[in-house]
């Protein structure tokens, strides 16, 4: 059984579609997370498995139990939204205390647990602050201890890490992801970042104008996307549109300049499709060097620890490329790219 199944689940607002039928199954204990441009259906999609919005069509399983009509209080669900504002009159302890309260704890139950929500989430000692005296990542995680605290089954979490500065949303995540996997809470994660999805997740839901896309583990989306959207939201992607040939066991795209293109073998395409080489795969070299394709420096962007190499080959295919070694190649330099066939995957047409 599913920790969470929806069969079908689908939203309109006004006779607009925006989330199409969907089918997922989210197993005990996984984080996975629903990926994908703004406006793509992610918070509709979390607000119907949360129960805040009635869904048009479907039906939503917790646990084996039929919740579609159920109201989001008995769903046992823990929920943290973005600027998900906490009550700026309570203290830390008494906002972390309020779901034991609405639900009717004694206070020595109350003590004990709000005490160790704050210290998971290492916020043991301020529990007498206000909103007003904690910094934006220490709100977020008291937030967190409060969707926490009454030991939900579910975790959801709707871009809870949004308003914080890239450093410190780093540090929430990853101790996010401890956390999640030390109380083993089955979770959903909505977010649009696609390094904190592939980081935290145990899979990703790939969304865009409110159709999943695919769904796979966050190597397996990288690696394989199943079209072209996934290919480039998911990373910087060479996709280089041709035909599909196959000979003596080796598969090939042919570019329309004519060049071919060895990739890995794939039984399933034929016909037109995309080659997909990832930056970090490509290799540049000398013009000297006798394999892959001719190429000229058009860009290179230093970043600190990789630099960013732009070319462009005689038929105006773009090419980008992610090298760490220290050796600089200059904007008008002549390059041949290679790469292992292993790394170049098809992606349908
Ligand atoms: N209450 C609503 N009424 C009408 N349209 C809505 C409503 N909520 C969301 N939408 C529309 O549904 C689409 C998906 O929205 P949303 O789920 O919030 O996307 P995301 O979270 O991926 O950014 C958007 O086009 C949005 O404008
Ligand atoms: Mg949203």
């Amino acid at each position: 059984m599913s920790a969470i199944q929806l069969k079908g689940i689908s939203k309109a607002f006004g006779g607009n579609l925006v989330v199409h039928p969907t089918d997922l199954q989210v197993e005990s204990s996984e984080l996975v997370t629903l990926l994908g441009p703004s406006g793509s259906g992610k918070s509709t999609l979390l607000s119907m498995i949360a129960g805040l919005l009635t869904p048009t069509s479907g039906q939503i399983f917790i646990e084996g139990r039929d919740v579609t009509n159920v109201p989001p209080a008995k769903r046992n669900l823990g929920m943290v939204f973005q600027n998900y504002a906490l009550f700026p009159h309570m203290t830390v302890f008494d906002n972390v205390a309020f779901p034991l309260s609405i639900r009717k704890l004694g206070k020595k139950d109350i003590d004990y647990k709000v005490k160790r929500a704050l210290e998971m989430v290492r916020l043991d000692g301020l529990g007498d602050r206000k909103q007003s005296q904690l910094s934006g990542g220490q709100q977020q995680r008291v937030a967190l201890a409060r969707a926490l605290v009454f030991e939900p089954e579910i975790l959801l979490l709707d871009e809870p890490l949004g308003a914080l500065d890239k450093k410190l949303r780093e540090e929430v995540q990853l101790e996010l992801r401890q956390l999640q996997r030390d109380l083993g809470v089955t979770t959903i994660l909505v977010t649009h970042d696609q390094e904190e999805a592939l980081s935290l997740s145990t899979r990703v839901v790939v969304l865009n104008a409110g159709q999943v896309q695919q769904i796979a583990t966050p190597e397996g989306a990288y690696r394989d996307p199943e079209n072209k959207f996934v290919a480039e939201f998911i990373g910087i992607a060479n996709l280089w549109h041709g035909k599909v040939t196959e000979e003596n066991d080796s598969t090939y795209i042919k570019l329309p300049c004519g060049e071919r293109l060895m990739c890995r073998p794939n039984k399933v395409l034929s016909g037109e499709a995309h080659l997909l080489v990832r930056p970090e795969h490509l290799e540049v070299h000398e013009q000297k060097e006798a394999k892959g394709l001719n190429a000229t420096v058009t860009e290179v962007v230093y970043l600190g620890q990789t630099t960013r190499v732009h070319m462009r080959t005689e038929a105006g295919l773009s090419i980008v490329a992610t090298t760490t070694g220290g050796r600089l190649l200059v904007e008008g330099q002549a390059v041949r790219v290679s790469w292992k066939p292993e790394n170049a995957c098809l992606v349908p047409a």
